[in-house]
Order: C-alpha cells, then sequence, then structure tokens
C-alpha cells in the first residue's frame, strides 16, 4: 500500500528539531515532492488531546500510563494521517515517532524494552519509517537551550540524568539499526547540521 516514504526526526531535548524540520520540508518541496509536516504525540485530533493530557505540567501519572497514551496517539495517528497519506503517495515528515518510546519511557523512565516492543508489533505491525534523522546534542548543550525557551512542560522537567539515560539510549538504537537511523552531529551551528541532513537525503 506505502507509495510515499515515511521520514521522521528525532533526539533530545533541544537538538535544534524544529529548524531542522522545517530545513527538511523546504528541501523535499523543492524537489518537487508533496510531503506533509506531523508530530507525536499528537498529529491527529485525539492524538493532540493526549499529548496536552502527557505534557501538562500537572498531569502526575504513572510511567505504563505514559507509555500507554503515547501508543494511543501514534496508533490514532498511524490510521488516521501517516497510513492514509503514504498511501495517496504523498511523503510523511514526522518530529519524533517509536523511537522516542524506547529512549524517554525504555531509556529516561527504565520500562523493560520487552514491553514496549511487544506494544509497538501490536499497534505497528512491522510498519516502520524508511529513515530516521537523529540529532545528537550533549545533554547539557540541549537543555541549555530549552532553558532559555521559558516554561517547561512535565517531561522537559525531569533531571540531567534523565536526559542522560534517554540520549544514551537513542544512541544505541542508531548503533542496532545504523540502516535506517542516522545520527547527526548537532552540536555545533544549525548550518552545520543541515549540511549533514542535506547529504543523507540525497541519497533517497
Ligand atoms: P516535543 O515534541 O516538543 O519534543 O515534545 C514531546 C515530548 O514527548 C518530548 O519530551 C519527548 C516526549 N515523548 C516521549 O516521551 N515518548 C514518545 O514516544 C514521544 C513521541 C515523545
Amino acid at each position: 500500500m506505502q507509495k510515499g516514504k515515511f521520514i521522521t526526526i528525532d533526539g533530545v531535548e533541544g537538538a535544534g528539531k524544529s529548524t531542522q524540520i522545517n530545513f527538511i520540508f523546504d528541501y523535499l518541496n523543492n524537489k518537487g515532492i508533496n510531503v506533509i509536516l506531523t508530530r507525536e504525540p499528537g498529529g491527529s485530533d485525539i492524538g493532540e488531546k493526549i499529548r496536552a493530557l502527557l505534557l501538562s505540567a500537572d498531569s502526575n501519572m504513572h510511567s505504563d500510563t505514559e507509555l500507554l497514551l503515547m501508543f494511543a496517539a501514534r496508533n490514532e495517528h498511524i490510521h488516521t494521517k501517516i497510513l492514509p497519506t503514504l498511501a495517496q503517495g504523498d511523503w510523511v515528515l514526522s518530529d519524533r515517532f517509536t523511537d522516542a518510546s524506547y529512549a524517554y519511557q525504555g531509556g529516561g523512565r527504565g520500562l523493560d524494552i520487552t514491553r514496549i516492543a511487544q506494544l509497538e508489533d501490536w499497534v505497528l505491525q512491522g510498519f516502520k519509517p524508511d529513515m530516521t534523522l537523529l540529532l545528537d546534542v550533549p545533554v547539557d548543550i540541549g537543555m541549555k537551550r530549552v532553558a532559555s525557551r521559558g516554561a517547561k512542560d512535565r517531561i522537559e522537567q525531569e533531571d540531567l540524568s534523565f536526559f542522560k539515560r534517554v540520549r544514551d539510549a537513542y544512541i544505541s538504537r542508531s548503533e542496532q539499526y545504523p540502516k535506517r537511523i542516522k545520527l547527526i552531529d548537532a552540536s555545533q551551528s544549525a548550518e552545520h547540521t543541515s549540511a549533514q541532513i542535506q547529504t543523507i537525503l540525497s541519497t533517497l
């Protein structure tokens, strides 16, 4: 069924995803590719409501609830937006996807990876991004960028050690899936990051 390509961008907080997503969107448009921009958690009506619940600073919840809500939002996202868009031949660019659940809920919260994999099998049934761009930045640099943005959401309020575990989990996933997940050094200027992304995208 899939005709378009599915690209995801991921990484720790403050890696510069927003700037690079706009760069990729313009780059693909200039190549004449129809691409939609979307995000997780969110990307659908129900998904955006779940996002508000997940990120609200006063939503205290059990870690398993957090994981289940991420996958509930993802299920809605896949069925209402991602698969229909790919089926009509357009491309989808998502700001975060399943790798974030392995990094944040697996690495950060310490949840059992085999349970995350079970949910992935159940919800995604083998569906995967064609390419994942992983923006990597040392956690202290990323968190300084986040601090300059103002009020922090519920997950951004976690401590440095949480984000170090998140980063380590992302890096080990990129080592586990080197063909799909492209690790990009995002510690320097935005232009430096965009240049690396452009080189990688030109291979698609
Ligand atoms: P962001 O889109 O502004 O980066 O915020 C989304 C937050 O949600 C971010 O802290 C990462 C987190 N997240 C997870 O913990 N698990 C997930 O599966 C996804 C998609 C995001």
